[in-house]
């Protein structure tokens, strides 16, 4: 059974205080941290790697770090991830040539492993193959590369179709995500949620942190999951 998990985006977070963003995050109430990290291929823009992900995960004990690689070749950081304290590794679906193999090696190196589609790929590219050895599909409601774009709600249809497939997996949506767009992407199905400017922005992050929960977990109780 799913339950819900929130997991703020570091990238609208006072970068030069990571760990101290991190930290006070996990005492507002979030599950997960979702690190972004860009490469300046795969996207424009440039964020972290594994030595700041190194450093977080020393100086926030017991953080699960959600790295969601925005990069051209997803194989080549496993290892660095991996040794920097990751706990979940998405890879972009339109980065790799075989995304099979690519979970495998995440398993291997002792991470949970995700799939992102971005909003131009088909729900169809999750097949049930990748769905069964991955352990969560990152549906992006915008277009990777940066924080604080609109919400794109005709990503959602492919949640629905997605959830109704796999009633067990974590589906997470990024991007545009907040208090007033959360209803539609928890009855979709999404039971992961990122939000980046929606809770740092907030004046009150965990308010926001909490009401977020509570319409996916009231969605979760409606359609029969576990809250
Ligand atoms: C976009 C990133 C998102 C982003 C979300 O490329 O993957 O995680 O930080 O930010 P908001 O919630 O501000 O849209
Ligand atoms: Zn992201």
């Amino acid at each position: 059974m799913v339950h819900s998990i929130i997991s703020p985006s570091v990238l609208a977070s006072d970068f030069g205080n990571l760990t101290g963003e991190c930290t006070r995050m996990i005492k507002e109430g979030a599950d997960w941290l979702h690190m972004d990290v860009m490469d300046g291929h795969f996207v424009e823009n440039i964020t972290m790697g594994a030595p700041i992900l190194e450093c977080v995960s020393k100086g926030v004990p017991g953080i699960f770090m959600d790295c969601h690689m925005m990069v051209a070749a997803p194989e080549k950081w496993v290892s660095d991830i991996a040794k920097a304290g990751g706990s979940l590794y998405t890879f972009h679906f339109e980065a790799t040539k075989n995304p099979l193999a690519l979970i495998s090696q995440i398993k291997a190196a002792g991470m949970k492993a995700g799939m992102a589609i971005s909003p131009d790929t088909p729900s169809s590219a999750v097949t049930d193959e990748i769905a069964q050895a991955a352990d969560m599909i990152l549906v992006m409601t915008v277009y990777p590369g940066r924080g604080g774009q609109k919400f794109k709600p005709e990503c959602l249809p492919k949640v629905t179709e997605l959830r109704a497939r796999f009633p067990s997996m974590d589906i997470q949506v990024d991007g545009g995500v907040g208090p007033s767009t959360i209803h539609v992407c928890a009855s979709a199905g999404s039971n992961v949620i990122v939000a980046g400017s929606a809770i740092f922005g907030a004046p009150d992050s965990k308010k926001v942190i909490s009401e977020l929960r509570a319409v996916v977990d009231e969605a979760l109780k409606k359609a029969g999951g576990e809250a």
